[in-house]
């Protein structure tokens, strides 16, 4: 009994934390265990450059996946707000053939469908079926989701 009490008070400081780390509408990427990284998701299916300017206006980027934790999140929080519809993900290519997250880093973890990335594509979008990401046209109108790095 005690241990329960103890593992219950444990599991609400957790989710109080949580609250305080990311604003109304983001929840934290439980992957993150360096940055903390908020996310949320966009329904509106738009191109990328309004889903990126969508992300630019709360001051986040399209999402970035640092690891498989990350990536698995993001998959569910697809079927749950996005009724499985592939959003873009903050994954670009630089347009010499490397692949980065917004602002220029290079990807840390990828992710790929066979068969991709496609060379004549510059925008990615994960796929509903196998949680893999797939290059794309950036002029494709799809949900989103947006991440920023917060405090905590
Ligand atoms: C979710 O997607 C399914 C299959 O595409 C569709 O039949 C259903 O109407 C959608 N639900 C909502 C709430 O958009
Ligand atoms: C092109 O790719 C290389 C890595 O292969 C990278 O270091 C360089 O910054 C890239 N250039 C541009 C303009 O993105
Ligand atoms: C992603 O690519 C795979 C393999 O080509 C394809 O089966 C799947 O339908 C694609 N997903 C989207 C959302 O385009």
């Amino acid at each position: 009994m005690n241990a329960l009490y103890r593992l219950l008070f444990i599991v609400s400081f957790l989710s109080i934390t949580d609250a305080l780390w990311c604003p109304d509408g983001y929840t934290p990427l439980p992957g993150q265990n360096v940055d903390n990284v908020c996310v949320t998701s966009n329904a509106r299916a738009m191109n990328f450059y309004d889903a990126e300017k969508g992300c630019a206006s709360v001051g986040a980027t399209l999402a970035q996946i640092w690891n498989l934790y990350d990536n698995s999140y993001l998959y569910a929080l697809m079927k749950k707000d996005l009724n499985s519809t592939a959003p873009y993900i903050g994954v670009v290519n630089s347009g010499n053939g490397t692949w980065m997250y917004p602002g220029g880093r290079p990807l840390y973890y990828e992710n790929w469908n066979p068969g991709y990335p496609k060379a004549d594509d510059n925008c990615a979008i994960m796929d509903p079926e196998t949680a893999k990401w797939n290059s794309t046209s950036c002029i494709d109108k799809q949900p989103s989701f947006c991440s920023f790095f917060g405090t905590g």
